[in-house]
This record gives structure tokens, C-alpha cells and sequence, in this order.
């Protein structure tokens, strides 16, 4: 695991632009997978603007997302496929026909999460981007006893629930439920890309990085990965010290 501290978020956004910038160029076909929320919004804008500046191309690449809310169409403004559209695919080359992302309004739920893990079963992610939640949930993974490999359909912990409530009009707003990529079916990805901000992760971030691995911690499983690279502003790494890892 690399992990990368930087002194402002701003830093820390254009790098990882970067090391999506140096996949596109060397494999223009590449497969990315995405993650929402806010941390990546940072990333998406240094993105959309290296694209401006005819610095970068998506016209051949594919991407995945993690995670979709159950409920919400695809026009529903908190809808994952909204914020993509909005933070990074209207603004780009971006192919819509190379763009997947699980369906929340499919009649047959667990359907649909089989076509998702036969899709990615065919276009293996080369870089896949995470954010983290509180309680170390990666895409809509929460902590249990038990963790399911491949794409499933889960109900949102309270507390997940509560800390999406902000881009809603009330908590009751919300959707109990979501559909996610599995932790087996991210760990297949060939590189991970972790990225980290604020105070109130710094907890999180020293349980996941150097904690024991458990499913009460589903980020923790990243540490049996081969390929992570973690970026961390200076508040989330305050707990990490490099003499626990
Ligand atoms: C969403 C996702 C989630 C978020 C996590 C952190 O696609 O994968 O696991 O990465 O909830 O969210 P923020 O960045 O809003 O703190």
C-alpha cells in the first residue's frame, strides 16, 4: 500500500487527476471505476478542466460506478447517475454508450446486480476510485459480520442514511436501500485508488490502513490488495503514523 500525504486538498485532487490523466494516455481504452460523494468532486473538476485544456480524452474509455440508490431514477437529481452527469460525463467526451451504472428502478433487482457482475466480469476495472465512509464502508459495504463478494443489493445503515441526508430535503428523504459492487467484486480491480479527506475520517482512516482486517471494518480489506494508493490531506492522516503500518 502507497500512501501519499499532501498539505491541502487542492494538491491532493490534481494528483489523482493526474494518475487518471497517465492511465487515459497510456491506455486510452481504459476501464475506470468511479465512486460518488463529495470527497471525489475535487478530482472530477481537475478532470473536466485537464479536459478543457485538451490535456486528456475519455472518448475510449469505460466506467463503472460503484453504487446506485434503489428507488431513484436515473433523472432523479440525487440519483448516482445525476451526480455523474453533472460533476464529470456532461463535461467531457465521455461515450454514454461506455457508461454503466446500476439500474435502481430495475424490475428485477437481483437481476440486475447478476448483468452488472457479468459486465465487469468482461471489462475488468484497471483503476477504481474510493472514497471511505465513517464507519469504513467502502461503496454502500457496510460493517457486519459478514460481507457479500458480488454486486447485491443492500439496506442502508442508519447511519449511512443520516450522513447522505444532506443532499436530500430530510433524512426521511433518503432510500433504504441501494445496490453496490461487492468488496470481492472491487478487490478485482487492478489498482485502487483510495482518497481520504478531513478530520472526521482520520479515525477511519488509521482502523482501516492499520487496523486488524475485518468485515466490521469493510475498508480494512483493502489492505489485502496488491495495488492501493492512498492520498490523504494533513487532517485525515493525523491518527495514521507510519510506525503502525
Ligand atoms: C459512494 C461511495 C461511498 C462514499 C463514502 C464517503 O459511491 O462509494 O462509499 O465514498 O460514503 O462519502 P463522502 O466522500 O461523501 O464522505
Amino acid at each position: 500500500m502507497k500512501i501519499k500525504r499532501f498539505d491541502d486538498k487542492a494538491a491532493l485532487y490534481a494528483y489523482a487527476a493526474r494518475l487518471i490523466t497517465q492511465l487515459l494516455q497510456e491506455k486510452p481504452d481504459c476501464t475506470l471505476g468511479f465512486a460518488t460523494g463529495s470527497t471525489p468532486i475535487g478530482i472530477y473538476e481537475q478532470l473536466v478542466s485537464l479536459y478543457s485544456q485538451g490535456r486528456v480524452s475519455f472518448a475510449k474509455a469505460l466506467s463503472f460506478n460503484l453504487d446506485e440508490y434503489v428507488g431513484l431514477s436515473g433523472s432523479h437529481p440525487q440519483s448516482y447517475r445525476q451526480y455523474m452527469l453533472q460533476h464529470l460525463f456532461r463535461h467531457t467526451d465521455f461515450n454514454p454508450r461506455n457508461i454503466y451504472i446500476p439500474d435502481g428502478m430495475a424490475a428485477d433487482l437481483e437481476a440486475e446486480c447478476q448483468r452488472y457482475d457479468s459486465l465487469l466480469e468482461e471489462h475488468p476495472i484497471d483503476l477504481q476510485l474510493l472514497g471511505i465512509g465513517h464507519n469504513g464502508h467502502i461503496g454502500f459495504n457496510e460493517p457486519g459480520h459478514a460481507l457479500t463478494a458480488r454486486t447485491h443489493l443492500v439496506t442502508l445503515e442508519p447511519e449511512t442514511r443520516a450522513a447522505n441526508a444532506r443532499f436530500f430535503h430530510s433524512e426521511d428523504e433518503v432510500p433504504r436501500q441501494a445496490i453496490t459492487m461487492g468488496m470481492g467484486s472491487i478487490l478485482k480491480a487492478r489498482s485502487i485508488l483510495l482518497v481520504v479527506t478531513g478530520a472526521d475520517k482520520a479515525a477511519v482512516v488509521s482502523e482501516a490502513l492499520a487496523g486488524s482486517i475485518s468485515t466490521a471494518c469493510p475498508a480494512s480489506l483493502l489492505q489485502t490488495h496488491a495495488d492501493v494508493t492512498v492520498l490523504l490531506d494533513r487532517d485525515a492522516g493525523r491518527e495514521l503514523h507510519d510506525s503502525s503500518l
